[in-house]
């Protein structure tokens, strides 16, 4: 299948069962679907931009995320590839600003980004492809900028759907080797911070599920990893 439909086929399910979704997953981060862990990084993230700073909910789908930033005063952009979802996110959170676009092709200006969460919107992008959406990442984040990813941990195997609660999809998702997201997020100029991977404990899981914070290297960094030597006269 050609990349295009890969990403036609996952917008079209997403926007068949975007309601379904807001039903049995919600509109918030809630208990039921996010552990204590999840809930500390999520903490986490709002901390780190509550005073400041403008962070991309990446695959944002109705806007949990960024609705429980904004709730802690961080400026917010949620961006998805499914309209259907972003309907939906502007009907739960009207107050909040959401955009259509593919986590490989932003809508957003070069480093305009100071932070970025992909909360399970990695999931259907092919491990050969999480390349070119970490390279995007690092062209729209700030020099130094931080990003948090979380996705069902694997082998890199595919799952294929093609049923959602009756309604007809074709949804491939891709349960990530951490190992393999570390090295393609160094390949793109993060320096990884953390990589935690936690037993499935809640009703809907079924695999682990992994966490990774980076951050992009500042200028200095990048330029010392290149032997560039930089002065600040
Ligand atoms: C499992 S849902 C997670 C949604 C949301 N982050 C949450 O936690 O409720 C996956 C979302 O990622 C979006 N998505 C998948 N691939 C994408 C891509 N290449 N670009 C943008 N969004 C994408 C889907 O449309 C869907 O809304």
């Amino acid at each position: 299948m050609t990349v295009d439909g890969e990403l036609a086929r996952t917008r079209a399910s997403y926007d068949a069962t975007a309601d379904l979704y807001a039903q049995s997953v919600g509109t918030e981060i809630s208990e039921s679907i996010e552990a204590a862990l999840d809930r500390l990084l999520l903490d986490n993230v709002a901390s780190l931009f509550s005073d400041g700073g403008r962070v991309g909910d990446l695959g944002c789908g109705p806007g949990r995320v960024s609705a429980f930033l904004a709730g802690h005063g961080v400026d917010v952009v949620g961006i998805d590839l499914s309209i259907r979802m972003l309907e939906v996110g502007r009907r739960a959170h009207p107050h909040l600003c959401f955009a259509a676009g593919d986590l490989a092709a932003l809508p957003l200006a070069d480093h305009s980004l100071d932070g970025a969460v992909c909360w399970y919107s990695i999931i259907h992008t092919a491990p050969d492809r999480l390349g070119r959406v970490f390279d995007e990442l690092a062209r729209v984040l700030a020099p130094g900028g931080y990003l948090l990813l979380a996705f069902q941990a694997g082998n890199g195997e595919a799952r294929h759907r093609s049923d959602v609660r009756g309604t007809a999809v074709a949804l491939t998702n891709y349960l990530h080797d951490p190992d393999d997201v570390v090295r393609s997020l160094t390949g793109a100029g993060f320096l990884v911070a953390s990589r935690v991977v936690r037993d499935p404990e809640l009703a809907h899981e079924s695999s682990p599920q992994a966490f990774v914070e980076a951050r992009l290297r500042s200028f200095a960094e990048a330029s010392q990893a290149l032997g560039v030597v930089v002065h600040d006269d």
